[in-house]
């Protein structure tokens, strides 16, 4: 889908690669669809100097000049292991072939400082992206309040009605930092949650791994990476799913076609005391709810063939796009 340069939507995107980090950016990139403001990088599947590394390593490996801002490197007060029995100690691990170093480096300045100055440098026009735990964004909406209504509006992947993934009830991004997703979502700016509601059936398929293997001849750090990342999925070592959930890839998938999702709109809250329920989020669906609270878009169905199309069509183009480098 290559669009004009004067209709593509404008993003932000926030982030913490992570491999399905990697697969979205990927998505992002190769669709056409966006003009990539620059990418920001927060602490969450690793420590942030994996995190903002990986993503300057994903920029310019798809041939991109987007600049990559290192964030915040701890979340506001959640402290955790990081998850590398998923992601790997990089955070980016790869089962063969990696991705080649950097040409340039992280453009200087905090991530949360650029995203005030780019929302206000472009009022309504900025949609934030945030794949990874809200802290950059919370810091943003710290340094300047009325950020909230200044985006055009935010899409993030994270929470969850169905359940969570690290914890019975809490999604990891909004586990990692709750009181940050507590500040984005009670700021009230536009938002689109999309949960492992619709994000745990966001998997590729063997045929679709098969494609993309093949999408070169030699080494292909793409398919390396996100083999990496299938080997290690709990859900389809439990047989619940054939092939790997790339969550963050949803948020772009409905920008680029919104005909992919079914969205609600329901108040949204995450829980932030300490206990079993820390970082869940709650959706209430009663319909006699009186009016108020922060509703935001839900999505609550995908249609998985045509994501994994998408997602999948996007990761061969990267892949073939970095072999030329
Ligand atoms: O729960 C899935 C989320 O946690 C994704 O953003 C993945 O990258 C990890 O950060
Ligand atoms: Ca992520």
């Amino acid at each position: 889908m290559n669009t004009s340069p004067t209709t593509r939507r404008r993003l932000i995107i926030d982030c913490d690669p992570g491999h399905d980090d990697f697969a979205a950016i990927a998505l992002a990139v190769t669709s056409g669809a966006f003009e990539i403001e620059a990418i920001t990088a927060v602490c969450g599947n690793a420590p942030l100097d994996c995190t903002s590394a990986n993503a300057l390593a994903i920029a310019d490996a798809l041939g991109t000049s987007i600049p990559v801002y290192a964030g915040a490197v701890a979340p506001l007060l959640h402290r955790y292991e990081f998850p590398a029995a998923f992601h790997g100690v990089t955070g980016l691990d790869s089962a063969g072939a990696t991705l080649p170093p950097p040409r340039r480096a992280l453009a200087p300045g905090h991530a949360a400082e650029e995203i005030v100055r780019r929302v206000n440098a472009a009022p309504g026009e900025i949609t934030l992206v945030v794949l990874g735990p809200m802290t950059n964004l919370a810091l943003a909406i710290a340094l300047d309040p009325e950020l909230p209504g200044k985006a055009r509006e935010l899409v993030f992947m994270g929470g969850g009605i169905v359940g969570g993934n690290v914890t019975p009830r809490a999604e990891f991004n909004l586990w990692a930092d709750p009181e940050a997703a507590a500040m984005v979502l009670r700021s009230g700016i536009k938002a689109t949650m999309f949960g492992l509601d619709v994000t745990n059936d966001a998997w590729i398929d063997r045929d679709d791994l098969a494609r993309l293997r093949a999408a070169v001849p030699g080494a292909n750090p793409v398919a390396d990476i996100i083999q990496y990342y299938t080997e290690r999925s709990g859900d389809i070592a439990a047989g619940r799913v054939p092939g790997p959930a790339l969550h963050d890839t949803c948020p772009l998938a409905w920008l680029i076609d919104p005909t992919l999702f079914t969205i609600e709109q329901l108040p949204v809250t995450v829980d932030t005391v300490p206990g079993p329920h820390y970082g869940a989020t709650d959706a209430d669906r009663r319909s006699w709810v009186p009016e108020g609270g922060a509703r935001i878009g839900v999505a609550l169905g995908l249609d998985r063939p045509g994501v994994a199309r998408l997602v999948t069509d996007a990761l061969v183009d990267a892949a073939r796009r970095i072999a030329q480098r």
